[in-house]
């Protein structure tokens, strides 16, 4: 017998990707930054960690709020500010949906909101995406509570424009809500959108631009009213003093951000070239991490297992659609000059390079939709 939920007992739980304890790899699995934070955050972290720890923090971060609605040219009361964009999430799951509500989301994307709506107990709806990873026709469903679109979407690093975006929130039934993590790496954003249409959230995290994936803060941008519900729904102290401490510091230091991003979208280019030229079929990205497809299965796994064999880590998602390809961090020019000199030897070695053909059939090329 369980003490649990049915739908708890039910759910497998959501899979990070490996974090290694011995740190002996290059890591290139889950999306960090290569780069390391402002100085000023560390700094800032410094001074934070004084006698006030023995005081709770602000619930609502204000100084965060104000800096943030700053940086993203809106006003303090359309922001909350959260543990990471996976606390927002939360929060959002459950301010909006509740047992048998529809979720809905395009397949294959962050593996977080099937997990959500499962915690809820509510009806995870994925909808395939085609196979250019464009806007799945049936994704604006009749009485959908919460529709999650990660744009640009993970493990795909593509992007739907947002004019496309703008037609989808028109239609919908409930709340759509883009998550935006990767939206610094990216040539537009949907940030304007939450002006226009009540029922959009945009998501903005510190993990992955800010680099700083190990402090947890995240941002939810949109219409005042949706902010004020959402705030019922949260622990009182989801942000601690340090983090908040560490957030207004890095928000004041755009140069750092800028300066790093500008460095990932270069060895970017780099690394989608160099992986078309091996013959793979690469995903146009738009966020700090290139998706490619091999020539089979059994070639992405044996990839991905030799690569880890050299201390190499990228991320294979064993999930229908995606179980062909790979997906590799953008980390310093560096490891991915490692990683590819890695990945030529692996494609020679043995005869590997007959059986792991990484040769598409034209028909894969012919793919992808948006212009850049
Ligand atoms: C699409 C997407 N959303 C959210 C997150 C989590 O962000 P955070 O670190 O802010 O919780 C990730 C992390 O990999 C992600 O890929």
């Amino acid at each position: 017998m369980s003490y649990f939920r049915d739908n708890i007992e039910r759910m497998a739980g959501y899979q990070p990707g490996e974090q290694p304890k011995d740190g002996k790899y290059v890591k290139l699995n889950t999306n960090e930054n290569p780069y390391p934070p402002s100085p000023k955050v560390i700094d800032a972290i410094k001074d934070a960690a004084n006698s006030n720890l023995r005081l709770y923090p602000d619930p609502l971060a204000t100084y965060v709020r104000e800096n943030a609605a700053n940086v993203f040219g809106t006003k303090p009361e359309n922001v909350l500010v959260g543990n990471g964009s996976d606390d927002l999430l939360t929060i959002i799951i459950r301010s909006f949906a509740g047992p048998g509500d529809k979720v809905v989301y395009p397949y294959p994307t962050y593996m977080l909101y099937k997990t959500l709506a499962e915690l809820q107990d509510a009806i995870a709806c994925p909808i395939d995406f085609p196979d250019d990873y464009s806007l799945p026709n049936g994704i604006s469903v009749k009485g959908a509570k919460v529709t999650f679109v990660a744009n640009p979407n993970s493990p795909s690093g593509t992007i739907i424009p947002a004019g496309e975006i703008s037609k989808l929130a028109e239609k919908m039934d409930g709340v759509l809500v883009l998550d935006e993590a990767y939206a610094d790496f990216a040539d537009s954003n949907c940030l304007t959108l939450v002006d226009k249409y009540p029922n959009i959230l945009v998501l903005r995290t510190l993990s992955k631009s800010y680099s700083l994936a190990g402090l947890r803060l995240g941002f939810c941008i949109a219409n005042e009213a949706i902010i004020q519900g959402m705030i019922k729904a949260k622990d009182s102290y989801n942000v601690d003093r340090l983090s908040m401490a560490a957030a207004i510091a890095a928000l004041d230091d755009q140069e750092t951000l800028k300066r790093n991003v500008a460095g990932i979208k270069e060895t970017r280019a780099f690394l989608s070239n160099s992986l078309s030229e091996m013959g793979f079929f690469v995903y146009p990205s738009q966020s700090n991490f290139v998706f490619f497809r091999c020539s089979s299965v059994f070639a992405a796994r044996q990839i991905m297992q030799k690569l880890k064999n050299r201390k190499i880590l990228i991320r294979y998602f064993d999930i229908p659609k995606a179980d062909d390809c790979l997906r590799v961090t953008v980390g310093t020019k560096e490891e991915i000059g490692y990683f590819l000199d890695n990945l030529r030897d692996i494609i020679k070695e043995e005869g590997l390079s007959k059986q792991v053909a990484v040769k598409r059939k034209k028909e894969a090329a012919a793919l992808y939709k948006y212009e850049h």
